[in-house]
């Protein structure tokens, strides 16, 4: 199908690099042109005036879990409720995690029945990271089917919950993966030590929310972190990428392995920029149970500090939700019945804009570095993707950098029933979504369509190229 042209006139063009008054040309679904002045547009162009705007490439979320199933409850977005949570904050693509399937599955299954999660739903262009939930000689066999064929090139590795790999596995799961030109991702907690914990805190009755955060100290993600730099580098430097970042120390870690060489990436999210773990003491506290937990206070500036000098190389969500008043409830007596996870997919954009460039924290360029431009060059989307150039995908947000918001789940799009922020007062914010050439939200109305958004076969990683 092809779209209308759109020439995007009067705004300020910013990409990892840069910014520029130029104008943009967009025609079916790609970037035609980027110059000072366009004359020569298709009749019927539709004119778009980004004045007093921030033209930036579409955000990447590279974390999400639509559709899970954790065993205890299924998250309330689908591909369809998600996308479009998405594409209202500025997003224009999201990569998934497949999993978690039934025990024993191959990665096809987990990949034919992600397509059909995601096919006739999605609003924006989505991928998936394959999930290793066991290894075993098919499971490395079909990792290549995979990255050559499927255009899957990430794989996530969980150290913690039900389908959590051991040293063995996980050491042969980051050789393959190496071989392949794949990037291993790492859910990174001490399983052992957790376990005890939850066990002691059990058995002493300490059952209530709060004491979520107290079951898996931070001690337990900066181990599995370290524990996990040596065995990519015992595998050959394969190259690791660290999910969900939320503590210093953890930071460090990665800190010492970059400045060794090793190839290494971290990822955090709003919820550890922003929260701390003084919500656990509200009478709500279910609302913010998720792994890990939310963490003292001191940890949130060593994050930021972090995201500035460059340790931390993108930010993504982790929207995994459920509802308030009837999932996540069912922990307010136990905290081990609560389903982990918080949503967020449509506040990632406009709440890292406020207190990062609104606050003056990070430029506009390192914002898209680190919401569009490092997901795609890390995930295989680049040039596709995460950045303003002729060829690539028109994807693009309008951002207002002065327009003031109160954050209310009233104006969210997901199908939940909360907002972890709500009240929170941003300035900054996505007021126009296009996706391939097509307006998706503006100003908060959802224009896009259940299914318009395509599956993107990603490149092998390259790691000379990020
Ligand atoms: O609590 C969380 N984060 N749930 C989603 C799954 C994960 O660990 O990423
Ligand atoms: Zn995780
Ligand atoms: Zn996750």
């Amino acid at each position: 199908m092809t779209s209308t042209a759109i020439l995007i006139i009067n705004g300020t063009l910013v990409d990892a690099h840069g910014q520029s008054k130029k104008q943009l040309l967009l025609i079916d679904g790609k970037i035609a042109k980027v110059s000072e002045t366009i004359t020569d547009t298709p009749a019927e162009t539709k004119i778009i005036d980004a004045q007093g705007l921030y033209v930036m490439p579409g955000g990447i979320d590279v974390h999400t879990h639509f559709n899970i199933d954790v065993g205890i409850s299924r998250s309330i977005d689908d591909f369809y409720t998600g996308t479009r949570s998405a594409a209202c904050g500025g997003t224009t693509m999201i990569i998934d995690h497949m999993g978690f399937g039934p025990k024993g599955c191959s990665l096809g299954h987990q990949l034919a029945v992600y397509k059909e999660y995601a096919q006739d739903k999605a609003v924006i262009d989505y991928s998936f990271h394959g999930v290793i939930q066991h290894v075993d000689e098919q499971v490395l066999a079909d990792m290549q089917t995979m990255v050559e064929k499927e255009g899957i090139s990430s794989f996530k590795l969980y150290l913690t919950y039900g389908y959590k790999l051991d040293d063995d596995s996980t050491l042969k799961a980051m050789a393959r993966l190496n071989e392949l030109n794949a990037l291993t991702t790492v859910h990174p907690e001490n399983d052992a030590a957790i376990a005890q914990r939850r066990a002691q805190l059990i058995k002493a009755g300490k059952i209530a929310p709060k004491y979520h955060a107290v079951s898996r100290p931070l001690e337990c993600e900066a181990e599995a972190i370290a524990r996990t730099i040596n065995l990519a580098s015992l595998s050959g430097n394969a190259p690791l990428y660290i999910v969900h970042l939320s503590n210093g120390l953890g930071l460090d870690y990665i800190r010492l392995a970059r400045k060794n060489q090793q190839a290494v990436w971290a990822e955090t999210c709003p919820q550890y920029l922003l929260l701390d773990d003084s919500l656990y003491e509200n009478e709500d506290a279910v609302k913010y149970v998720m792994s890990p937990p939310l963490r003292p206070k001191a940890e949130l500036e060593k994050l930021w500090l972090g995201l500035e000098d460059g340790s931390i190389d993108t930010v993504a969500t982790d929207h995994c939700s459920f509802t308030y008043h009837d999932q996540k409830h069912k922990g307010v007596d136990d905290f081990t019945a609560c389903p982990n996870g918080m949503p967020g997919v449509e506040t990632r954009m406009p709440l890292l804009f406020s207190e990062g460039v609104s606050k003056g924290r990070i430029s506009p360029e390192k914002f898209v570095e680190v919401t569009s431009f490092k997901p795609a060059k890390l995930f295989g989307l680049y040039p596709q993707k995460g950045c303003l150039l002729e060829g690539s995908d028109a994807d693009i947000v309008l951002f207002d950098p002065e327009l003031k918001v109160n954050i209310s789940h009233d104006r969210l799009h997901d199908n939940t029933d909360y907002t972890p922020y709500e009240s929170h007062a941003v300035t900054g914010w996505p007021v126009m979504t296009i996706s391939r050439g097509e307006v998706v939200a503006n100003h908060g109305e959802f224009l896009g369509k259940a299914g318009a958004g395509h599956f993107v076969h990603r490149k092998p990683f390259d790691k000379n190229n990020i």
